[in-house]
Formats: C-alpha cells, structure tokens, sequence
C-alpha cells in the first residue's frame, strides 16, 4: 500500500504536459485504429521474451481478430479432428525485482545536480512517472487478457469444426499454477464466450458450462520438478557462465559508457543488469500501456541488439542448447501431447468421436523453448557464447521471434479421407505463433502422423523425466543399497 502511494504521488507530481502527452498517445492509438502504430519502437523487434504478439505477426495491429489463414494449413479432404494447443500466458507485469532495479536506476537519475540536466534525455526520464508496484509481480495485465481473448477468436475462426459449440463441454484446459497462466486460461475461455455468444456480457469462468481449467504443475512447470536441472543448471552459478561473462564483455562496456554519457551518471554506478532493466522497461511501457516511454531514447538498434543477444544468452543456456537436461527435462510434456494424439487416432479408426478434440495448455516461455529444442528447432551451428556476437546476428535462435508473449505451439491432427495407404489418413502440421511450421526433420508443412512418431520415436520411448531428471551422487549412499 505504501508503495502505490508512493508512485500515485510521484504520478501526480509530473508536470501536467508529460501526462497528458502519455494519455494522449495512448488514447490516439484507440480512437484512430488504421494509423499504424504510434508508439511502436524501432528497439520493439529486440525485446526478446518481452516481446507483443503483434510484432511477430504485425497484420494483428490492423484488426486483432481477424483470422488469417495461412496458405499452407490443410484443407480438403483432410479434416482436422484434434487440437493441442500450448500457449504463453499473455502480457504481463515486470517481477517485483525488475521493479526494484528499475526504481534504483531512476534513483540514480534524482541524485544528480541540477546542473547535470543538460540532455534532453535525461531531463525526460526525471520527469516520466515510474507507475509500477511491487504488488505488480509479473501478473497478466489487461493487454494480456486481451492477448488471450483474441487468440481465442482468431483459432476458433480458423478452425470452426474444433471450436463447435457442440466440443464446448468437452474442452480440456491445463495451467501451470502460475497466476498470469491460470489467468490466461480464464480469458481464453472468455475469448472462447464471446466467439459463442457476440454481444452477451462476459460471464464468471465458473458459468461458462466447462471444466475449470485444471492445474498441473509436473505438466507445465516441468523444470521445477526435475532435480537435475535444478542442482546443475537452475542453482549452478557457473552454468550461466557465458551470460556473466558477456556482461562484462566489450561490447556491454562500449553500452554502458555511452548510457553513463546519455544518463549524465558515472559509469561506475551503471551495470548490464541496470541496464537491461532500462530497456525492458521500454519494452513495458509500449506492450502494457501503448506507449513510448523515453526510455526507449536511451538506445538506438545497435545497442538493442546488444541486449537482445544477453537476453538470447540467457534463454540458450538456461532452457535450451546450452545443457542437454534443459530439453531433456520436458519429455513428459512432449510424450503426453503424443499420448492425445495416438488417442484421436485409435478413436477416429474405431469410428468414435474425438472424447478431447481441444486441448489447451498454458504455461511459460520456459514451457516453450526446451519443447522446441527437444524437438530440434531454431538451434545454431555454433553455440551462442559470450565471444561471438558479431558471428551470431544472423542466428535462428531468437527468443523474441520464438516466445514473445502469447506465444503458441499447436499441433493439429487431421484425418484424410481417400487416403491411399493407411499411413496417408492421418496426418499432422505444427503452426508456431499461428504459422505453420515446418517439420524440423523434412522441411515439409505436413507430416504423416507415423512418420513424425518415428521420427521422435527416441524420445518418445526411452526418454523418462524420472530417468533423466534423477540426479547420479557422487557418493552410494547406504539407503540406494
Ligand atoms: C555447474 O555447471 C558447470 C558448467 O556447466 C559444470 O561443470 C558443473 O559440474 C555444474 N555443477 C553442478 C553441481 O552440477
Ligand atoms: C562423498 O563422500 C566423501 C567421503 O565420504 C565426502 O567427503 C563427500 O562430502 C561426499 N560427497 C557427497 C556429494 O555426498
């Protein structure tokens, strides 16, 4: 509480031209739709995992809800007869330290002189009222549930047999128990109300005639149950060497000289955390409230790429390439798609209904990016390190491109009718971020359904979480004998 008053003050102590500037940019963006994007950033395809939806799939800025099919889905004599679905939870608040970094950093910006406030820049930070609160803790924020609403619309125009009122009640929602995600799930569902009932108010989920969305944890936050991930990679200080090292690297030092001149600070009281926190906090400012804050004018784009790569770092070698139990530690999830899918198959070749034709399950970036690196997507020739920016900025993995927020792997199962073989009825495609996405084995935009089994058939019969996640002592101790 006494925080917010502390910020509501702060608000109110900002001259008036700053505020009403911030409002009036963001009213702007409602009242004029068509105009493009004011507040949109030249750093906004640097963001990383803080990332808008809108920027990987920029037509959403014209109309957020209209569907857009891409060519290469499936139609035809094939029928799509299952969905599943995992999704980013929608934009969100900074975390509570991300706040406190960034209430420090403007910390900075008051201590100095009067007579320090020469650039333009700097003058403006001053004056911007820092608006977020610890309470925030990376909570969806209204843009999220809004995130979540319009994906609900868009995949239910795309795919009109699945969405039917009649697989309503048979819906399966799973959260990762996570605030933003259970969040997430429910504005999905009321996405999902309005797509069946335009016009009508938004009903409590718990009216909305389906199961509540139900929490797995082992699902969804499977890196939080897998003992060695956590001891060699989660609570290893030197597992993330290369992030450490790239902070203290020459082309983190060369940004932060140049944000110590620009912020009229010493250089000394600047680090790459401070920093980074600067530049999320454009990021923010622009995915929550629609504005551009000035502290995007702290950095031009090659500075941004110089963040965006730290952020990569970080992602690479904490979910991804970077150590094997990072993928390996979302088999579970990988193998519990595969079990929905083999499940459709057997009902639709017995001629029974789908019992599950919509799965939706809702958890983090972190749930994204080792299920697509177990899956052999976006990985680099070489790894990405602290020494080979320059080689790296042309490289696949990019975090922002893969998971900003709301981001979406869907597998879709469909049955082929006329099918030649056996093998031809069923068939499946993978959009990411609602574009298709091609086999990471074949390059094609479909595979048959026992090609694609076969091709992880490693993974999906020798790969068990409570195998790879158990953590080999160094000692036998008395109670393993
Ligand atoms: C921590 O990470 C380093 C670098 O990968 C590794 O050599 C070390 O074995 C890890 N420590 C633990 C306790 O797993
Ligand atoms: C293994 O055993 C040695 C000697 O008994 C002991 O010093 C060491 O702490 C043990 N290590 C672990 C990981 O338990």
């Amino acid at each position: 509480m006494l925080a917010g008053a502390r910020s509501h003050l702060r608000a109110s102590v900002a001259p008036a031209a700053v505020l009403a500037a911030a409002l009036l940019s963001s009213f702007a963006r409602c009242s004029l739709p068509g105009r493009g994007d004011p507040a949109a950033s030249v750093l906004s395809p640097y963001f990383g995992t803080k990332t808008r939806y809108e920027d990987v799939n920029p037509w959403l800025l014209g109309d957020p809800v209209a569907p857009r099919r891409d060519p290469e889905l499936l139609a035809g004599t094939c029928t799509p007869v299952q969905l599943v679905a995992l999704i980013r939870h929608g934009t969100r608040y900074p975390t509570t330290k991300q706040i406190r970094k960034l209430r420090q950093l403007q910390g900075l910006l008051e201590t100095r002189g009067p007579g320090d406030r020469g650039s333009g820049v700097a003058a403006a930070l001053v004056e911007w009222p820092l608006w977020y609160d610890d309470w925030m803790d990376g909570q969806l924020v209204e843009k999220g549930r809004q995130d979540m609403r319009q994906l609900a619309l868009r995949l239910a125009a795309l795919f009109p047999d699945l969405f039917s009122r009649e697989n309503y009640g048979r819906l399966r929602l799973v959260t990762s128990s996570k605030h933003r995600c259970v969040d997430s799930s429910a504005s999905f569902l009321q996405g999902l109300w309005q797509h069946y009932h335009p016009g009508l108010p938004l009903p409590d989920v718990s009216d909305m005639e389906c199961d509540p969305p139900r929490i797995n944890d082992k699902l969804m936050r499977f890196f939080d149950h897998c003992e060695k991930f956590l001891t060699e990679v989660e609570r290893n200080d030197s597992a993330l060497y290369h992030v450490e090292a790239f902070k203290t690297g020459p082309e983190m030092q060369t940004l932060l000289n140049k944000v110590a001149t620009t912020l009229q600070v010493p250089v000394s009281s600047l680090n790459a955390d401070l920093i980074q926190v600067a530049f999320f906090t454009c990021s923010f400012d622009l995915a929550i409230k629609g504005v551009h804050s000035p502290w995007c004018d702290v950095f031009d784009v090659e500075d941004a790429k110089v963040l965006e790569y730290l952020n990569d770092l970080k992602q690479y070698w904490k979910r991804s390439y970077g150590y094997t139990i990072n993928s390996r530690s979302s088999c579970t999830l990988f193998q519990d798609i595969f079990l929905h899918l083999d499940k459709a198959v057997e009902q639709k070749q017995r001629s029974q209904p789908v019992s599950s034709p919509v799965i939706l399950q809702f958890g983090h970036a972190e749930t994204l990016l080792p299920l697509l690196s177990l899956m052999g997507y976006f990985k680099d020739r070489e790894p990405l390190t602290a020494y080979n920016f320059k080689e790296q900025v042309h490289r696949q993995f990019r975090s922002g491109r893969i998971v900003p927020y709301a981001a979406n792997l869907i597998f879709v199962l469909y049955h082929c009718e006329n099918a030649k073989t056996p093998q031809e009825e069923f068939q499946v495609q993978m959009l990411l971020n609602e574009k298709v996405l091609p086999l990471a084995h074949s390059q094609e935009t479909v595979a048959l359904y026992e090609d694609l089994k076969n091709h992880y058939k490693d993974i999906l019969q020798s790969c068990q979480s409570s195998k790879e996640c158990h953590l080999s002592k160094v000692n036998i101790t008395s109670d393993e004998l």
